[in-house]
């Protein structure tokens, strides 16, 4: 654990914050070394009907750090749930900073790489897809349609969904997420310490209605034009225009030698179109002087909105979850971080990711190399079975569409803002099986 240093003031907060980097304070930190274990509760949920995931602690098929291990989701086709516990919190008054690193090794087509802060009230033994949370933060990836970063955020019971468009990191590396909401309501979300969007809490979920309406009561006025384009007066047919026929003779056509008048008829030469005839005449349109734009009714108060100061802040956060439904294991988190402090934040991102990154990058590069390698060496063995070889894949579909259906039946119940999550998981499977299925 870093330094604590709780500000008893601003002031002195702002002096230390010039003296050093660290001057917030870390609610929780995880980095996955030895003892995780104890810090950790894996829940019962799907035990008993053995779709239940392992983790793997580990750093990963490639890595910058051999070292620096997180916990990596082992099994395909499973449900992961797992938390830890801090001390209990609420971010009324101040900032709060979630932030954790997540590297999809197995080249994820769909699945959650997101997670959930939870209020103190929730049984670790049975935390799941029902448990209510406070906030999702992550990545999702589940075919071409969907590769964005979630932030829900939940308020009276209900997800709200963030409204903007949030794209998230699709390749096999290591990336830091990072979500920062303040107490003046506005929030930034990071992707490897870059800002990717910011804004008010207000606009940017649906949370309270709308501070303004079109007037319900307004109507458009008697003399309002909404034609932005009239036939221009101007624009006459031409004399004669009626007159000129769509077809004419061919005037290169000429009679064949051999044509008999008496056994093939009279000839007549073929006709083709004019190149003179232009359609139906129709007079040109111009911009209406008149022209006032589209009517809309005007803004006013609306009735139904009741200001909430505290639209960005949770009474009780005290423990952080993990849970997940994955095609294709291969998922590894790691450095977890609760902070009021986007500088601390900042520093733990560069001293661990930005640290490695460039490690990292080859170790997969060359790892990489070794499976097309080894992918070739097998392809050519495999030439003469290749028909074969399709025609297996789609019995295998078959099989992983069927994992996808089990799994269908507890999720639509339990995870309304991913009620399409698994049918999406089908398309997957079946457009891309499982490699690992295609290489036994
Ligand atoms: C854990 O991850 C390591 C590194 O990728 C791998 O070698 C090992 O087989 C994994 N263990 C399990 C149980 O999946
Ligand atoms: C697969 O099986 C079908 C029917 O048995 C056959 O017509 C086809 O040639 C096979 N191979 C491929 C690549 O589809």
């Amino acid at each position: 654990m870093p330094a604590l240093a709780r500000s008893p003031s601003f002031a002195v907060l702002a002096v230390l914050a010039l003296a050093t980097a660290v001057a917030g304070e870390v609610f929780f930190q995880e980095k996955f070394d030895d003892g995780w274990v104890d810090r950790w509760v894996k829940s019962e949920w799907k035990k008993e009907d053995n779709t239940a995931g392992e983790w793997n602690h580990t750093s990963g098929k490639w890595n910058g750090d051999a070292e620096d291990k997180g916990i990596q989701t082992s099994e395909d086709y499973r449900f992961y749930a797992i938390s830890a516990q801090f001390p209990e919190l609420s971010n009324k008054d101040k900032t709060l900073v979630l932030q954790f690193s997540v590297k999809h090794e197995q080249k994820l087509d769909c699945g959650g790489g997101y997670v959930k802060l939870l209020g103190a009230d929730i049984d670790q033994k049975k935390f799941g897809g029902e448990t209510p949370y406070s906030i999702m933060f992550g990545p999702d990836i589940c075919g071409y349609a969907t590769k964005k970063v979630h932030a829900i955020l939940t308020k009276n019971g209900k997800n709200h969904l963030i409204k903007k468009e949030v794209p998230c990191e699709t390749d096999q590396l290591t990336h830091v997420y990072t979500l920062i909401i303040r107490p003046d309501a506005t929030y930034s979300i990071l992707i490897d310490n870059a800002e990717k969007q910011t804004g008010s809490i207000y606009d940017d979920w649906d949370i309270l209605p709308a501070k303004k309406i079109r007037d319900p009561e307004a109507k458009k006025p008697e003399d309002w034009v909404d034609e932005e384009y009239i036939p221009d007066p101007e624009d006459k047919k031409p004399e004669g225009y009626d007159d000129i026929p769509k077809e004419i003779t061919d005037p290169e056509a000429t009679k064949p030698e051999d044509w008999d008048d008496e056994e093939d008829g009279e000839w007549t030469a073929p006709t083709m179109p004019n190149p003179e005839y232009k359609g139906p005449w129709t007079q040109k349109k111009i911009k209406n002087p008149e022209y006032k734009g589209k009517w809309k009714a005007p803004l006013i108060d609306n009735p139904d909105f009741k200001d909430d100061p505290y639209i960005y802040a949770f009474d009780s956060l005290k423990h952080i979850g993990i849970e997940l439904w994955q095609v294709k294991s291969g998922t590894l988190f790691d450095n977890i971080l609760i902070t009021d402090d986007p500088e601390y934040a900042k520093k733990v991102a560069e001293e661990t990711w930005a640290k490695h990154k460039d490690a990292e990058k080859a170790a997969f590069d060359e790892a990489e190399k070794k499976r097309l390698e080894e992918e070739s060496a097998s392809s050519k063995d495999d030439d003469l079975d290749d028909d074969e070889d399709a025609n297996d894949t789609d019995e295998d579909e078959d099989e992983s569409k069927s994992s996808g259906v089990d799994a269908k039946d507890d999720s639509d119940d339990e995870k309304p803002q991913h009620a399409n999550k698994d049918e999406k998981a089908e398309e997957v499977s079946k457009d891309a099986p499982s490699t690992k299925k295609d290489e036994l």
